[in-house]
């Protein structure tokens, strides 16, 4: 059987399942691509360090050159993490004539276009399906399954980091230090876990999804994101009393006025698939005008669910299919945007709020009264009488509300975390029912 030469750039947590799954299961791949993918060199940052996988004599360098020079490599798994050095070495890559195959959604999230529009430049191509999601094939979904549609929504659990982090805090009662340092230990977070933990990384994926499915020009920055860096068990508590589990959601909504946007913690609603998501699973719930609702789950970090992704695009890159969907999706080109972000504060949604009041008469009073103004109504509320003895006259009061205005319940909590009787900064989250 023919041989095609890879490489690889980068045997971190993914670059080594990607080892494994190429020298393991040659046999496999061999079958899917019609010719043997032959591992010819791995080049890393530090040629000593330990590997947890045995790699024939010769292969590990930490000298690009070895690739770059050799033109009879074809095709280059790209996992090395971060923007710098990552995206030079995207670069020289694909001018020393290589198809590119990357799990780095940071690096085209940032530089995208500039990636895309020189790779298209040389007549090359790059497949990026471990970008998102991990293990889960979205991104050959929505660009080629779903073709047919517009799609309507995308709600997605896109880091299995923070996945990991909550469903730990929430199962068994981990602290959120030990849970994240867990999630390290497991190889699901970042070489900085704060992209994990501030929404960042799913705000990247989110942009890569909106590109996709939507035509949207967004920045990863321009997508309001926030993180479950101040997520605090007592709000897992009060979630599940109320029927919902707390996950970090990104949403993409397309209205007749543009398109919804944001990452954020979410109580989701018991009962809703979202919300039984897990671990470090992803899950992404896709409405399209035609297919109507798809729901996809699988895991969403870690060495081989990620590594599947990858080397499925090596695959695709080595048998030509990559290089035809490439030309055709005009990814990032300079193509006007199909559509424009709606604008946050307009946005419409139901809200959890925890307030931390001074336990005494008229202080619901005052509160109502500050919604109210804003034209936000009350659906439930629950105050628990303080526990103990202790004489603690402070406590935690909790609204859902009915369907409000963004922009209204960010000012009506401010106005409130300003009122005497509030003694720290309040909580707010959205709801998905
Ligand atoms: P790791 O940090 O585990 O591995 C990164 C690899 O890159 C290491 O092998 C490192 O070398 C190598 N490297 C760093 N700098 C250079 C350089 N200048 N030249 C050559 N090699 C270099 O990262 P992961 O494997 O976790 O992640 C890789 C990419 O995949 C990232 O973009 C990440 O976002 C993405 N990703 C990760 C997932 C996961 O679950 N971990 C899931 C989906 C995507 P050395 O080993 O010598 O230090
Ligand atoms: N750090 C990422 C996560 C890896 O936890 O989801 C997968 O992209």
């Amino acid at each position: 059987m023919q041989k095609t030469k890879v490489a690889l750039v980068g045997m971190g947590t993914v670059g080594t399942g990607v080892a494994k799954l190429l020298l393991d299961h040659g046999d496999r791949t061999a079958r899917h691509a019609g010719c043997i993918l032959w591992l010819e060199q791995v080049v890393v940052s530090e040629v000593a360090k330990h590997r947890d996988v045995e790699l024939p004599k010769g292969l590990l360098s930490s000298d690009l050159t070895r690739i770059t020079g050799d033109p009879n490599i074809k095709v280059v798994a790209h996992l090395v993490g971060g923007v710098e050095p990552a995206r030079t070495i995207m670069l020289k890559l694909l001018e020393s004539g290589k198809d590119v195959v990357t799990a780095n959604k940071a690096l085209l999230a940032e530089h995208g276009p500039e990636i895309f529009d020189r790779a298209r430049e040389l007549g090359r191509s790059i497949a990026f399906d471990a970008c998102v999601a991990g293990g889960i094939p979205i991104i050959t979904n929505i660009s080629q399954c779903f073709s047919a549609n517009q799609i309507l929504s995308l709600q997605g659990i896109l880091n299995g980091t923070t996945n990991f982090l909550v469903s730990q805090m929430e199962e068994l009662g981990a602290s959120y230090a030990d849970a994240l340092k867990e999630a390290q230990r497991l190889g699901y977070a970042e070489a900085d876990p704060t992209m994990d933990v501030s929404g960042a990384d799913a705000a990247q994926k989110l942009a890569i999804l909106a590109h996709l499915a939507f035509g949207a020009r967004v920045h990863w920055k321009e997508i309001p994101c926030e993180g479950v860096e101040k997520l605090d068990a007592a709000d897992i508590r009060y979630a599940r009393e109320l029927g919902y589990r707390i996950k970090l959601i990104a949403a993409a909504n397309l209205h007749d006025s543009g398109l919804e946007l944001h990452v954020s913690p979410t109580l989701v609603r018991i009962g809703k698939p979202l919300a039984e998501v897990r671990q470090a699973y992803n899950a992404i719930s896709v409405v399209g005008d035609a297919v109507g609702p798809v729901f996809f789950h699988g895991l969403g970090a870690g060495q081989m669910p990620t590594a599947s992704a990858v080397v499925a695009d090596m695959i695709d890159t080595a048998v030509g299919r990559t290089q035809i969907t490439f030309r055709t999706l005009e990814l990032w080109s300079q193509r006007e945007a199909l559509v424009s972000l709606l604008d946050h504060g307009e946005l419409s949604g139901r809200y959890y709020l925890r307030f931390t009041v001074e336990d005494k008469p008229g202080v619901l009073a005052e509160i109502a009264g500050v919604l109210g103004r804003h034209s936000i109504s009350i659906a439930s509320l629950i105050q628990h009488e303080p526990s103990g003895d202790d004489g603690a006259r402070v406590v935690p009061l909790v609204v859902m509300t009915y369907h409000a205005r963004e922009g209204a319940a960010a000012v009506a909590v401010a106005e409130i975390d300003r009122l005497k009787v509030v003694k720290a900064a309040s909580v707010r989250m959205r709801v998905l029912d």
